[in-house]
């Protein structure tokens, strides 16, 4: 099979129901995937919309961006909080400049080592821009594979942790890792959320554990206090 039941399920889903349209994805060249990444990752998709038009209208490359005074980045920043995000930005472009030759490295650990890039961002990154096979695991991805796998303990416990990147691993699909990525991010954002999640309208519940044995509401388990 290309792809499992899981993966399969949510490209079909993704198909009729995600986002094919966002600005990052026309053209999705590596610089633009990486931005809007590091945007997203504490801010809701339709407030980073506006930033991104405007920081790549302003520094349309990477080379670009190394070039610009730090007070210029964080200008273009302005409004969207987390500055150590922009920061970070600029410090990891100007590593790549003079590392990697004013490109983004096409490598999971050299990602990893950039400033404001974790495993699950490198994931993310890897898939959109190159459909390279790699997984990701953000908060919306930890919520719905533990809702679906019944998997319970705060997934920021290393153990948890571990387990829920070795299920990410497993439902990887063999091709359209790039709409996988965003398959995932879409269905937890909008379909499997936090608090409201549609289970009636949901394509994976005649498979989900959370939902047969009546555990959605409690996963995943809360950060303990
Ligand atoms: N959060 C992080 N990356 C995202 C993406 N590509 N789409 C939607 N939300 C995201
Ligand atoms: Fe999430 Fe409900 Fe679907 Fe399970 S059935 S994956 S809890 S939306």
């Amino acid at each position: 099979p290309i792809s499992d039941d899981f993966a399969t399920t949510l490209l079909a889903w993704y198909d009729r129901a995600g986002r094919h349209d966002l600005p990052w994805m026309h053209p999705r060249t590596p610089y633009r995937v990486w931005l809007s990444e590091i945007m997203l990752q504490q801010t809701q998709v339709q407030t980073v919309i506006p930033y991104f038009e405007r920081f790549i209208a302003t520094l349309p490359t990477l080379p670009a961006l190394a070039a610009a005074p730090q007070d210029d980045v964080l200008a273009l920043w302005s409004g969207l909080g987390y500055y150590a995000r922009a920061r970070n930005l600029h410090a990891a472009a100007r590593l790549c400049v003079e590392q990697h030759g004013g490109d983004l490295p096409r490598d999971l650990e050299a990602l990893i080592a950039l400033p404001g890039i974790g495993r699950s961002t490198a994931g993310a990154i890897l898939t959109q821009a190159w459909g390279d096979r790699f997984a990701i695991l953000d908060g919306n991805v930890k919520r719905v594979l533990s809702r679906y796998h019944g998997i319970g303990g705060w997934p920021g416990t290393p153990a948890v942790e571990k387990q829920l990147w070795r299920l990410a691993q497993t439902h990887l699909p063999r091709e359209r890792l790039a709409d996988y990525t965003q398959a995932q991010m879409d269905f937890g954002a909008t379909l499997c959320t936090r608090h409201d999640p549609a289970c009636v309208l949901c394509p994976l519940q005649a498979k989900c554990a959370a939902l047969s044995d009546g555990r959605v509401a409690e996963l995943p388990t809360a950060r303990p206090s």
